[in-house]
């Protein structure tokens, strides 16, 4: 059975005071968690005071993007060096905020997730469609496409050390969740691209995050879907007792499957 993720994507929210007294609040919150891994992404310029703050305790570290190469004259970006030195595991890669504003496409996030599993950080490779692009049915084909392109040339070895999440933009910070059964779906789809690109055993073991809209009340319905390995949340992880809810969800959701 696959270990629960919750991972919180701040974006550009909290400065670095704020940030120590989240980060501070949230280790209180789920100090206790084993079943479920938990993760915060703050902006760069609050790892290193959110690093300090957890140290020593059971929650990881990760950053919201990174830049394809180790070191250059690439002015504002940063490395998976530098987000490793603050102490990052996790990077979230493709964010559809970072396709939509500064026009990623999934060759550019394949080169990142690349670099990312070469330093050895855990890639949150997020994908999903466009409320058009659903509308117009086309949904199962531009995460196709998406999943190809951002796992090009990526061995079986490689693809369990990451996640991914699947995100479907219109449900991004718009309150409209994905049903438990259209995320279920998507996520089933996804596993049975897993198993036709890196077989059967690789595709077990990766886990699959939903993200839109994760908020307390609606965490445990998306998480006792078969195929929802837990959740990339945006708003709700910006409040602790939210968070902490959200993780303890994706617990519920895991034991209810454990002793089915
Ligand atoms: P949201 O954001 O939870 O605020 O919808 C999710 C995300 O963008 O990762």
């Amino acid at each position: 059975m696959r270990k629960p993720l919750i991972a919180g994507n701040w974006k550009m929210f909290k400065t670095v005071d704020e940030a120590i007294n989240l980060t501070k609040s949230i280790k209180a919150g789920v100090y206790k968690v084993s079943d479920c891994d938990v993760v915060i992404c703050p902006p760069f310029t609050a790892l290193a005071a959110a690093a300090e703050v957890l140290k020593g305790g059971n929650i990881g570290l990760g950053a919201q993007n990174m830049f394809p190469e180790t070191e250059g004259a690439y002015t504002g970006e940063i490395s998976p060096i530098m987000i490793k030195e603050l102490s990052c595991r996790y990077v979230i890669l493709g964010h559809s905020e970072r396709r939509q504003y500064f026009s990623e496409t999934s060759t550019f996030i394949n080169q990142k997730v690349k670099l990312a599993l070469k330093y050895n950080l855990i890639p949150i490779l997020c994908i999903g469609e466009t409320l058009e692009e659903r509308e117009s049915n086309r949904h199962f084909e531009v995460v196709k496409e998406q999943f190809d392109e951002s796992l090009a040339d990526i061995s079986a070895e490689e693809v369990v050390r990451g996640v991914i999440a699947y995100e479907p933009v219109w449900a991004i910070g718009t309150g409209k969740t994905a049903s438990p059964e259209q995320a279920e779906q998507m996520h089933s789809y996804v596993r049975r691209l897993l198993n036709e690109k890196f077989g059967q055993e690789a595709a077990e073991r990766v886990n699959i995050l939903y993200g839109g809209s994760v908020k307390a009340d609606n965490a445990l319905s998306l998480m006792r879907k078969a195929n929802v390995d837990g959740a990339l949340v945006g708003g709700a992880s910006l409040k602790a007792e939210a968070f902490a809810q959200i993780v303890q969800a994706a617990v519920d959701a895991c034991s209810a499957e454990a002793n089915k």
